[in-house]
């Protein structure tokens, strides 16, 4: 439910050209295959191509022959990066070798994300439909299928897929100080309000700029980014939930200041819903349904599906199927007695739950499902990516509680069955080097279209 605020592990040297497009590392994405289906379920294949977020690339003085960091650590270099429109202008994103130094592979329809390689750590990937431009997706009446094989992701980790309401170029045709676009994955947003993006709106967030706590490579500036978000899978072998976010003034990208970001403990008055309206299975009640060895099984490969179901041309539900072993997998209903019709997310569900848990409703106060289906009516981004979490351990994901001064007998306290311990950044650094997650055969289209049992 909080998705992801923390990472951005610069990488080794890390060298790169800030919201100039480089030249010393040529760009080349990542193919992959998707398939877009119609009802009878037919399906065509797309070539597609992915492209790595500008925060992990090397960010480089854009003078020629000058290749000096614009940006080292966690922090800028001050005699390129004066102001936020100089180092804009001052400073270069480059091109990435996307498998030598992000450990991000493609063969087919299928992607692979590493969790460490070399001393980057994490990444996050867009789909697009050209060089040049993300893909934008309407899942209004449509449905959203994925293999994931996240069997070797422990406590602590989180592979996501998800939706983000960003600019199909990127913003460079809104902002003039943004000259390397979609090529070089620029533009992200989320419902976090993401504070740690180095470039937003075409300009450097290096004012206030400040190190994350904990964090050799992140950090945070004054500026945040913020828009609508779909977390259609945020999970490890321990712990998954789908989740909608929404944004008040639209839910497009726009840039927050103060408090319309909002910090941790004064979550509800910002821009965006940070919580969310989750459905976590074991969060749920039911703490048999999905994870390692049970009835969906995360040790092995399995297909989750989602459909978007509208009403009178709003967005009314978000209903959830798994696919394992040529098996069609409903989801389980909550077990809690309140709640216990239930299992979709619905504006209803939505308000049940945060009231059983005693959570506040800020979802519905930004406006609710009927928000989320005007944000992909817009049109909305596939990020894929892999990260830890300095803020909360993932552990409103996966903990055993959340927070953790509270009583996991409580409904809505216990996520899953993850320790503290085992969770921290520091942690699974050390303990998971080989961590990763595969996302392949990627399908959307009409309803009941892109699965069925074997
Ligand atoms: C969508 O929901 C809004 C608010 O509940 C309602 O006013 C509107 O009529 C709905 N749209 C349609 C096409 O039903
Ligand atoms: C999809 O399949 C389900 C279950 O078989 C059925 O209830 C539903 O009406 C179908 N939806 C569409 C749009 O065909």
């Amino acid at each position: 439910m909080f998705a992801k605020a923390a990472l951005v592990a610069l990488s080794f040297a890390a060298m790169v050209l800030g919201q100039q497009a480089g030249s010393v590392t040529a760009e080349n994405h990542p193919k992959i295959t998707v398939q877009q289906c119609s009802s009878g379920g037919s399906c065509t294949t797309q070539q597609r191509e992915i492209v790595l977020d500008s925060n992990w690339r090397w960010l480089r003085n854009n003078k020629a022959n000058q290749y000096n960091n614009c940006y080292t650590g966690n922090t800028w270099d001050s005699s390129l990066c004066s102001s936020p429109t100089t180092c804009a202008q001052n400073c270069a994103l480059e091109g990435a070798e996307y498998q030598a130094n992000y450990g991000i592979t493609t063969s087919g329809n299928s992607l692979t994300l590493k969790f460490k390689t070399g001393t980057n750590v994490g990444s996050r990937v867009y789909l697009m439909d050209s060089a040049t431009s993300y893909q934008m997706f309407n899942l209004n009446n449509q449905e959203f299928t994925f293999d994931v094989d996240m069997s070797q992701l422990p406590c602590g980790l989180n592979g996501a897929l998800y939706f983000v309401q960003m600019d199909k170029d990127g913003g460079m045709s809104r902002f003039s100080g943004n000259k390397a676009g979609a090529k070089y994955g620029t533009g992200y947003c989320d419902a976090q309000c993401a504070r740690d993006i180095k470039f937003i709106n075409g300009e450097a967030n290096v004012l206030d700029w400040a190190g994350a706590s904990g964090d050799p490579n992140g950090g945070r500036g004054r500026y945040g980014t913020c828009c609508n978000e779909m977390d259609i899978w945020e999970a490890n072998s321990m712990g998954t939930a789908y989740t909608p976010h929404v944004c008040g003034q639209g839910g497009g990208q726009v840039r927050c200041e103060g408090q319309g970001c909002a910090s941790f403990e004064d979550r509800y008055n910002g821009i965006c819903d940070k919580d969310g309206c989750d459905w976590n299975s074991f969060r749920m009640g039911d703490k048999n349904f999905i994870g390692r060895g049970k009835t969906v099984d995360t040790t092995k490969k399995m297909t989750v599906v989602t459909q978007f179901i509208s009403s009178g041309g709003n967005l009314s539900e978000i209903k959830r199927f798994y696919v394992q072993n040529g098996r069609v997998i409903a989801n389980a209903p909550s077990t809690f007695p309140s709640l216990s019709q239930y299992n979709s997310l619905t504006d209803q569900v939505c308000a049940a739950q945060k009231s059983l848990f005693g959570d506040v409703n800020d979802f519905a106060d930004n406006g609710g499902m009927r928000a989320m289906g005007q944000g992909f009516q817009k049109g909305m981004v596939l990020a894929m990516s892999v990260w830890d979490d300095f803020e909360a351990n993932m552990l409103w994901l996966d903990g055993e509680k959340y927070p953790l001064d509270k009583d996991p007998s409580q409904p809505g306290i216990a996520r899953g069955e993850c320790t503290l311990a085992q969770s921290t950044p520091e942690y699974v650094r050390a303990n998971s080097p080989n961590a990763q997650v595969i996302f392949s055969n990627i399908k959307y289209g009409a309803l009941n279209s892109t699965f069925s049992a074997k």
